[in-house]
């Protein structure tokens, strides 16, 4: 609404606050000095923001007109009125531009989930001054993320785990906040691998789901099994194979059902056996 009105606003008053601001100069001369009419601009607002007008911004951000949507009322009547919030509308009018496509707001999770820029971002203090972090050593990105995302901050703690909390790793290695669930997570394979460098393929004998999704064996955030296993030694394995043929005895015995990678070792595909022993 304000963003139709505003040009028009702004036509308006060339039109006539220009004559009677000439026609305000003229009485004063005359008489008595009268009330100017409060100019509408930043440093209007830091006259009664005093915080604001030393306040350590990015120095882009200091133009207070660039995000919040002001109502004559406010100013004139001092504090009256709705001072609007700045929406995503507001801030991707500078930032979709400038951040070389990786702004894919439009398409994320989170604004369908009906966040805005502002539940993340403070722009006047950061967001995370209030979560009390307690003992962790997470990052603040992360302590920004669990503040919502609870339950996931509840596997990162069994025993099997990505050290999110211990620091050594941030949920914004894995996630981009602004972008949808399959950018953010483009081959989900490859964001494991940039950092897994030595479970990265082509393989000679590749195995199959490892090719395909980590996620088919492990939970990228935490499990009660070793190794970030979805399922316990050997179900993991048993959900898809079956170990009834002869080259594992007949029956097979429990040493084969402890722990299938005790033989085959290469579960993440051989470079020289087809088996994946090594
Ligand atoms: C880059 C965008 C941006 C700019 C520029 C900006 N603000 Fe804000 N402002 C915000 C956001 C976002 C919030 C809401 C903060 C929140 O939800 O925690 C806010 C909130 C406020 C509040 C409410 C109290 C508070 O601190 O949360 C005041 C007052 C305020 N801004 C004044 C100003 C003044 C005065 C200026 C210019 C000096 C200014 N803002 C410039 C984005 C901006
Ligand atoms: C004449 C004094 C005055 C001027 C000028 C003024 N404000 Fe305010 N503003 C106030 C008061 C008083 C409040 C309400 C008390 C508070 O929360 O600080 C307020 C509240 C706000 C809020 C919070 C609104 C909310 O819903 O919580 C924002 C944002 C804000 N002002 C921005 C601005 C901006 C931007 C300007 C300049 C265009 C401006 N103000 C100019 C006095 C003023
Ligand atoms: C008038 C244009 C403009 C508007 C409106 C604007 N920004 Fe910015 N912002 C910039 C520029 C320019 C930079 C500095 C270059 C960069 O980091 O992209 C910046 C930087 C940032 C940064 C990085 C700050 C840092 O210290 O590294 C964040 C986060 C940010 N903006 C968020 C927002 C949010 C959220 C909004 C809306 C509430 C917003 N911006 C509105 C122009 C703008
Ligand atoms: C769910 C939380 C969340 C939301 C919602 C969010 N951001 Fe961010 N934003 C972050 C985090 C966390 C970072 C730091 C990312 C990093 O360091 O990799 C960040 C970084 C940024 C930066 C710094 C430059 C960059 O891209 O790394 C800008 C600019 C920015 N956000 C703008 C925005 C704008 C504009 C919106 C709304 C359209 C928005 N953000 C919504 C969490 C969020
Ligand atoms: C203000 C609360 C809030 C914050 C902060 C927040 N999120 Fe979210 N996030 C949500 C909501 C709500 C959804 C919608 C789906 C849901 O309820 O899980 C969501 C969805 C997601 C999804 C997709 C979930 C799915 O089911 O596919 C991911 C991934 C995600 N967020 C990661 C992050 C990361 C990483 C951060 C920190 C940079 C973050 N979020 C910060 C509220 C938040
Ligand atoms: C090691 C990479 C990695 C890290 C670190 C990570 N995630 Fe994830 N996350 C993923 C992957 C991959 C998926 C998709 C799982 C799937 O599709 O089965 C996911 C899924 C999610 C989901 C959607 C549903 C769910 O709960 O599984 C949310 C929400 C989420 N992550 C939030 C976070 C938050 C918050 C953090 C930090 C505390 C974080 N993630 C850290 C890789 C990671
Ligand atoms: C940003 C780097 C990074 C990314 C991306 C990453 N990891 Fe990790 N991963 C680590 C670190 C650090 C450890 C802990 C290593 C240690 O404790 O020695 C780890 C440990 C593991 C472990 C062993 C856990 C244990 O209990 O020993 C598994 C399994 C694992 N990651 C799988 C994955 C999967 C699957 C993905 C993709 C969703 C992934 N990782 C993405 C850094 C990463
Ligand atoms: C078929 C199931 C399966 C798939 C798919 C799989 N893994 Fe594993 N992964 C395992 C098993 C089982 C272990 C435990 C090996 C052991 O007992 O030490 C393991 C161990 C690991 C470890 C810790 C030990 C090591 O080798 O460094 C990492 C890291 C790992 N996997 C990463 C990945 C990544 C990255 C992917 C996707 C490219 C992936 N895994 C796909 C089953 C799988
Ligand atoms: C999601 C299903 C799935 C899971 C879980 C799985 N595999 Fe596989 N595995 C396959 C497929 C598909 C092939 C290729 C079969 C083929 O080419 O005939 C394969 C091939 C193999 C081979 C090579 C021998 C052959 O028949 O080609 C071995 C050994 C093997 N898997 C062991 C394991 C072990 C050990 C685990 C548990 C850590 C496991 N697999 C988990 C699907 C799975
Ligand atoms: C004591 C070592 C050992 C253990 C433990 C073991 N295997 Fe094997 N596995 C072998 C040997 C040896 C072969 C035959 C390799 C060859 O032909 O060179 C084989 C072959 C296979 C094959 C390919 C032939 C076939 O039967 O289709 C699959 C699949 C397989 N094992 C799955 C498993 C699974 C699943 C488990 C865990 C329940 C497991 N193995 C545990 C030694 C073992």
């Amino acid at each position: 609404m304000m963003r139709v009105l505003l040009p028009i606003l702004t036509a308006w008053a060339t039109l006539f606050l220009i004559p009677a601001t000439a026609q305000v100069q003229a009485q004063a001369q005359e008489s008595a000095p009268a009330q100017a009419p409060v100019p509408i601009g930043n440093e209007a607002c830091k006259t009664c923001h005093v915080p604001y007008a030393s306040h350590k911004v990015n120095i882009y951000h200091s133009d207070c007109l660039a995000c919040h949507t002001p109502e004559a009322k406010h100013l004139a009547e001092g504090g009256k009125g709705t001072m609007a919030f700045p929406t995503a509308d507001n801030c991707l009018a500078c930032h979709q531009h400038n951040d070389q496509g990786r702004m894919n707001w439009a398409f994320t999770e989170h604004k369908k989930a009906r966040l805005d820029c502002r539940n993340c971002h403070g722009i006047h203090s950061p967001k995370i001054k209030e979560i009390n972090i307690g003992m962790w050593k997470t990052d603040r990105n992360s302590a920004l993320c669990i503040s919502c995302h609870k339950d996931v901050a509840a596997r990162l703690t069994m025993p099997s785990h990505h050290p999110v909390l211990e620091g050594a790793l941030s949920c914004v290695s894995c996630h981009d906040p602004h972008n949808s669930k399959t950018a953010s997570l483009v081959s989900k394979t490859e964001q494991c691998t940039k950092c897994h460098q030595n479970v990265r393929g082509p393989k000679v004998f590749e195995h199959a789901p490892a090719a395909e999704d980590c996620m088919i064996c492990h939970n990228p955030h935490g499990s009660p099994n070793r190794r970030l296993l979805q399922l316990a030694q050997p179900m993991q394995c048993l959900q898809c194979h079956s170990v009834a043929s002869n080259m594992h005895g007949n029956p097979p015995r429990g040493a084969q059902l402890r722990g299938c990678t005790n033989c085959h070792s290469a579960v993440h595909g051989s470079q020289s056996d087809p088996t994946l022993k090594y």
